[in-house]
């Protein structure tokens, strides 16, 4: 397995300033080291680059859209060109409306490859608004629906296909936070949906079943991990926690789940945010999840 780490410093898309630092965080708490500890060829390609966060209200029920366009089509590139290479992208993010320039690119290398495409969203929020949907105008609240063709021209676009994913594809795990017209266009549009209280009711294994369900050898398993998917108690540096996520063990089964399909072909790390931190805690049990992702496990496994 060969990676390369994708550095996209920026909090753009998000209602509160320091996803920029995220990168750096995820480094220090030492992703490389630990990704190469299991025996994987790691490239750090470094941080791309971006404008400023010029931090405006909303403009038509979008914040910052020239602004975040233009990070989303160098991150759409940056993914494309790894895949590209054969190698698995690993975007260190920033905030989440980033899952458009990095998800708009993995939908493209399956079209070029003849794969099946299956997203799994693991987040506090369903990320489903538009632009008369959206209460803040961030457009980290919006990657899912622009991606499933529902948003401004510029960033529906960007991946050459519009849309540049079927609803269908798409699994959300986690979920806890849906603003009210949200929740009706998640129905609308049929998102699958595993929320807290069918994690609650039919615990995380029963969720990540079905959600894993029905992939075969030709299916690329996409892993967008919103940090806020974790409950605060664990993962405070996050802009929008939401208390009530899933713990330690349930977040380690997910993952440790998620590697045994053995089919994740790329992963986003997004919305951690050091300003909120405590001591880097939150930047280390990502680390931690993202290692049982690649396959730690307590015993060993056949
Ligand atoms: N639903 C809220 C909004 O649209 C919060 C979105 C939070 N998204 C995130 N990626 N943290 O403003
Ligand atoms: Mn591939
Ligand atoms: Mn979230
Ligand atoms: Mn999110």
């Amino acid at each position: 397995r060969h990676i390369s780490l994708i550095g996209a410093p920026t909090d753009i898309g998000a209602g509160s300033r320091g996803a920029s630092m995220g990168p750096e965080a995820l480094r220090v708490a030492g992703i490389h080291h630990v990704l190469q500890s299991h025996g994987l060829e790691v490239r750090d390609t470094g941080n791309l680059s971006g404008p400023n966060n010029p931090w405006q209200p909303p403009v038509n029920g979008y914040r910052h859209l020239p602004e975040v366009t233009a990070w989303n089509r160098s991150l759409h590139d940056a993914v494309y060109a790894e895949l590209q290479d054969g190698r698995m992208p690993i975007v260190l993010g920033g905030d989440h409306c980033l899952g458009i320039g990095s998800i708009s690119a993995v939908a493209r290398h399956c079209r070029d490859t003849g794969k099946k495409l299956r997203v799994l969203w693991l987040d506090a929020h369903a990320d489903f608004n538009t632009n008369t949907l959206t209460p803040s105008g961030n457009i980290h609240g919006m990657p899912v629906a622009c991606l499933c063709g529902f948003g401004p021209q510029e960033l529906i676009e960007i991946g050459g296909h519009v849309p540049a994913i079927s609803p269908k594809w798409v699994r959300q795990i986690g979920i806890r936070s849906v603003d009210e017209g949200e929740k009706r266009f998640v129905h609308e549009q049929n998102i699958e949906v595993f929320d807290m209280r069918y994690i609650d009711e039919m615990g995380m294994r029963s969720a990540m079943e079905l959600a894993l369900a029905l992939m075969d050898s030709n299916t690329h398993l996409h892993v967008s991990f919103d940090v806020d998917f974790l409950d605060p108690d664990i993962a405070p540096g996050v802009g929008t926690t939401v208390r009530g996520g899933p713990t330690y063990r349930e977040a380690q089964l997910c993952m440790e789940m998620i590697a045994d399909t053995g089919r994740m072909g790329s992963l986003d790390v997004f919305e951690l945010n050091p300003a909120l931190d405590e001591r880097n805690r939150t930047a280390e049990v990502a680390v931690d999840l993202i290692e049982s992702l690649f396959g730690k496990s307590t015993l060993m496994r056949k």
